[in-house]
């Protein structure tokens, strides 16, 4: 592996739903993802993140296993209903605690804390009210930020507002595949533009609660056009307006993009022509950012709908073959990183803060061998082979400061249940024990050698 630049962040990332469990206790309030797990059928398994890898119990154990491995920063998420149980109102101390204590551990063990604020388990109460369809919702956010930042921000200096919100409005609210599980279909837009306002809002409150770096991690992946032709060209340019644009353009230039392939009104109107885009949001939102968090999987093949004039929507997603593919049936295409920082750069020239992979990995289907050990090869290709497009997009001038490897250990991965494992550790989901897979001690010694 070639050398990266000094002081990069070598990092996992995790989130609180995933991990945490413990869900009704020291005062936890209930989020959307504990009702929509209730909703028959939804879960693989019908299971839930009730208990999930007990990491409210066992975060000195995690915390033991972020340091063997010689991490050098850990992206988790605060639980907002942990924090403030009603979204709205008072504050419970002993959830502000625990991301106290887990703060405190990571420092003494030389790990910088990367805390996200929502990686998507809104209060209830929030939802009940409208949830991201409502424009209160940012202005909850931003409180809460104020809360979370008030007790952290003497120790924690880079802070993520949202994670993945175009993955929140199209599986939240206009699909219904996640919490909270409504269909709007395009209706479900306001539910973009209120995250947006809200991370504009939250990114005031924590500078002014001492947050000294502050960014936004959205998903990437490069919408690849099934043919050449002009049809699919065309599906293409629109899934990548609603994928990757819509949740970047107003952020970094300060207003939305084209959106007249749904409909809607052009980008050069400040206001997008919607009712839900009040005068003066897109000042809040594109406020300045420390840094985007880069999320990749995989891009995505997008053709034109067989019948254009009756689809609800100006594309269709195709699987892309030719490539290995994971458990989940995602294909490994390291390139399409490389090719996203270029996309990026292209796009958003000198407007474009430095960057940070704040998610990247694979689940794989892992299973201890009689002696105990998981060989995971696979996982290992998967890092190595990212990591250097990485590398590649630093060569190619690309400010890449950070690579957070999802994920530490198996965990609840939403409608997968215990199903897809994506861990550097196993847990046997059963006892909770965790077991270093090959592919931990791979990653150890290349931050070992990065570092040296
Ligand atoms: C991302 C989510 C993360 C995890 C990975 C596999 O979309 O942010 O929580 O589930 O996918």
């Amino acid at each position: 592996m070639p050398r990266f630049p000094a002081g990069f962040y070598w990092g996992v990332a995790t989130a609180a739903y995933q991990i945490e469990g413990a869900v009704d206790q020291d005062g936890r309030g209930v989020s959307i993802w504990d009702t929509f797990c209730q909703r028959p059928g939804v879960i693989a398994d019908g299971q839930s993140g009730a208990v999930a890898t007990d990491s409210y119990h066992r975060w000195e154990q995690d915390v033991a296993l972020l340091a063997g491995l010689g991490a050098t920063a850990y992206r988790f998420s605060i639980a907002w209903p942990r924090v403030q149980p009603d979204g709205t109102g008072p504050v419970n101390r002993a959830g502000l605690d625990y991301y106290d204590r887990l703060t405190d551990a990571l420092l003494a063990a030389g790990i910088t804390p990367v805390p996200t604020l929502y990686h998507w388990d809104l209060p209830q109460p929030l939802e009940d009210a409208g949830g991201w369809m409502s424009r209160e919702t940012a202005q909850r956010l931003a409180d809460y930020a104020a809360i979370a930042a008030g007790r952290l921000a003497d120790r924690v200096g880079l802070w993520i507002t949202l994670n993945e919100p175009f993955v929140v409005t199209a599986l939240g609210y206009m699909l219904g595949l996640h919490a909270p599980g409504r269909a709007l279909l395009l209706d479900g837009l306001p539910s973009a533009h209120h995250q947006l306002l809200g991370h504009g809002l939250a990114t005031a409150a924590l500078r002014a609660a001492g947050a000294s770096q502050v960014m936004l991690t959205n998903n990437y992946s490069p919408a690849w056009p099934a043919s050449p032709s002009p049809a699919d060209e065309a599906a293409a340019r629109a899934y990548d307006t609603l994928h990757n644009r819509i949740f970047t353009d107003p952020v970094l230039l300060g207003r939305y993009p084209d959106l007249s392939a749904f409909g809607l009104g052009g980008g050069d109107d400040e206001t997008s022509g919607q009712a839900w885009v009040h005068d003066g949001d897109l000042a809040v939102i594109s406020a300045r950012l420390d840094g985007l968090g880069v999320n990749y999987y995989m891009p995505t093949g997008v053709a034109a709908p067989p019948d254009a004039a009756d689809s609800p929507q100006p594309f269709q997603l195709q699987p892309i073959s030719g490539y290995p593919v994971t458990a989940f049936g995602w294909p490994v295409i390291p390139g399409g990183l490389t090719e996203l920082f270029g996309l990026l750069a292209g796009r958003y020239g000198p407007a474009l803060p430095p960057l940070y992979v704040t998610e990247n990995g694979c689940s794989n289907d892992d299973r201890p061998a009689g002696d105990g050990t998981v060989d995971d090869q696979f996982r290992v290709d998967y890092l190595d082979g990212h990591l250097r497009a990485v590398h590649a997009a630093i060569t190619a001038g690309a400010d890449v400061r950070g690579y957070f490897h999802w994920t530490l250990a198996d965990n609840f991965e939403w409608n997968e249940g215990f199903r897809q494992r994506f861990g550097l550790v196993y847990v046997d989901h059963a006892t909770q024990a965790r077991t270093p897979k090959r592919s931990y001690d791979w990653y150890r010694r290349l931050i070992a050698r990065q570092r040296a």
